[in-house]
Order: C-alpha cells, then structure tokens, then sequence
C-alpha cells in the first residue's frame, strides 16, 4: 500500500487512509458523496496539496454521479457541492485548480458519468507522473551523500503517488546519493513526525526526526546539505505558501547558505497571485495547539494563533522544481 486514496468506481465510493491514525492504525475511511469528502479534507483525513486537489475531483465525481441520476437541474446542484468542496481548506490553490478542471468537464456537451470520471482520473494520473518527473530533477540539484532537512509531510500520503519534496528524496534515494534526512516533527498535526518518518523508513530512506526548533541548530552544526520542502501554493512572483515554520526553515537556511529547494506539481502554481501575501492562510482550531500527551495543557483562557501555513518570500528561494523544470526566483528567474 503505498497510496493515500482509492477511486472504486463499481462500488461508488472514495477510500481515504486516514491519515490522523497513522503510523499506528492503517484505517480507510469511505466516502460517498460530496459532502463527506468535503469533511474529510476538513478534517484532515486526507492532508497534502495535491492529495486534497486529487480527493476533490473525485467527490465532484460522487456528486455527479448521485445528482446525474437525480435529473433535473442535477448541474446546479452539483456546483453547489463543488463549492462545499472547494471551501473545506482554503490555502491549496490545488484544490481550486482541480474543481475548474471539474467544472469544464462537467460543463462539457457530451458531460456524463463516464466523461467526469475520466476527468478525474487524468488529474490523479498527472500528478502521479508529475511528481516522478520532480523527484528526477530535484535528485540533480542534490550533492553526493547529500544530508537534506524536510518539513510536513509531502510523500505518497500527500499526493498522487510518489511525493514533491519526498519524491525528491525517494528518486536521491535510488540513484545513491541521499545520506540522511531529517525531518521536522512539524506540530501540531505532526506530520513530520508521524507520517514522514513511516514513509521514508518503509522505504529503506534513513530518517532522523527533530523537534521543528531543532533545525536552524542542525543547519549551524554544518548537518544539512539543503532543505527541501513541499508547498500549498506558489504565486508569479515565486512566493511560497507552505506548513507553518516553512519560512522559518528558508532565513535559517539563507544565514547558513544552504540551498532552499521547493518542490512542486504545476497545479500548485496560482496564475492569479503574484504577491503571497494575499495568499489565504488557514486559521484551524486552537486546541490543536492546546493538547498535547493527551489532554489541555494551556492555561484556561489563554490566548491562541495557529495559522496552518506561512509565506516564504522569493527571494529566500533557491530552486522551485515542478515537472516542467526548475526556476531560480532568488534570482529573478
Ligand atoms: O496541513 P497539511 O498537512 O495539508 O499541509 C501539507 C503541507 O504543507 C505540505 O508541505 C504541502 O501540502 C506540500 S504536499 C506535497
């Protein structure tokens, strides 16, 4: 099993892994219509840019389905569902960017069960062969025996298959060159910790785990050859939406003139945004910070801030890597 979700088209359903349980108890969550894929994005089931892009088109796919055999005015309440969808965590621009995809389809004259479907399965697809396509050239910017620091999780759990900033690990991996990662824990969901360490361990990939202040002390300790992280949303001007403590990660890698590398799928570039500033950045709930080793541990009443994203500025860029090849925004390019 190496796949976050599962399209079963005969038994019309979604399958999520859900990913809150993991790596302790491998569960897959059904859903059937939109509304509960929704949720489960939301919720967190299913987390990672192109995974949450992915897992929308096919609960586009399950409202037109349930809204085709309906008859009537089945599109506009289909739209409706896509806006739930669309709504359930803002920053991902690869979510939006697959529901327009979605909604061509579904605004197509031949539009039917079948022609959605295959709709779908293209964006899954592409993603998939995206990601291969980035894993390839972003092992060519890495040094031999490279020692490379990672943040969130960004691999097969995150994704199509394969991964963005883990991908590049993977494919490092096997041509040799990847010595050691070290990947932030990355609270409060704990990606880093969780998820990370399950997928490169399964694969054989040495991973060390550090708390998400333990990495500007590594990078000082001259133990990281690069950083390379994922992200949510990539504006024109090459401003970086990704996991909160991102940014942080680029000023230390700047001061300690480490390459900074982004890796991306092109659905996670916005054509509409140049300033990340304007990009929207998730607010989630304050007891994801509060609970930890199982119970409140703020002070009552305390006041909270648990923006789920940060914006790292072009200019702390070293590389942006998609399928179509690598940028250079640091430097203008
Ligand atoms: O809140 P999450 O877990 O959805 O955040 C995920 C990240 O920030 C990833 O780094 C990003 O989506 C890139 S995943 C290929």
């Amino acid at each position: 099993m190496n796949r976050a979700l599962e399209w079963q088209s005969d038994a019309g359903r979604l399958r999520l892994l859900d990913q809150r349980l993991l790596p302790g108890r491998t569960v897959w969550l059904d859903c059937h219509d939109a509304p509960e894929t929704a949720a489960a994005i939301r919720d967190m089931v299913v987390r990672g840019a192109p995974a949450i892009g992915i897992t929308a088109a096919w609960g586009a796919v399950l409202s037109a389905r349930r809204h085709f055999a309906d008859g009537g005015d089945w599109r506009s309440r289909v739209e409706a569902d896509l806006e739930h969808l669309a709504a359930a965590r803002p920053t991902a621009v690869n979510l939006a960017r697959a529901l327009d995809r979605m909604r061509a389809a579904l605004d197509r004259a031949d539009a039917g069960p079948e022609t959605v479907e295959a709709e779908a399965a293209r964006i899954e697809a592409e993603d998939i062969a995206a990601n291969r396509r980035i894993g390839a050239l972003g092992a060519e910017l890495l040094p031999q025996r490279a020692r490379v620091l990672t943040h969130c999780n960004t691999g097969f759990l995150a994704t199509g298959g394969h991964g963005t900033a883990a991908g590049i690990l993977r494919s490092a991996f096997e041509a040799g060159k990847l010595h050691a990662v070290f990947a932030t824990e990355t609270r409060p969901w704990l990606q880093g910790l969780r998820l990370t360490t399950w997928e490169l361990a399964r694969d054989g990939i040495p991973v060390t785990v550090i708390v998400d202040s333990a990495a500007a002390a590594l990078m000082r300790a001259g133990e990281g050859d690069a950083v390379v992280v994922g992200a949510d949303r990539i504006t024109t001007r090459g401003d970086v939406a990704n996991k909160i403590g991102t940014y942080a990660l680029a000023l230390a890698a700047r001061a300690h003139d480490i390459p900074f590398i982004v890796a991306a799928p092109s659905t996670t570039l916005d054509p509409d945004l140049a300033e990340g500033d304007r990009i929207p950045i998730e607010d989630r709930d304050p007891h994801e910070i509060w609970r930890v080793l199982g119970r409140d541990q703020a002070p009552e009443g305390v006041e909270t801030h648990n923006p789920a994203f940060d914006i790292t500025p072009a200019e702390l860029v070293t590389a942006i890597v998609t399928e179509a090849g690598v940028s250079r925004p640091g430097e203008g390019v």
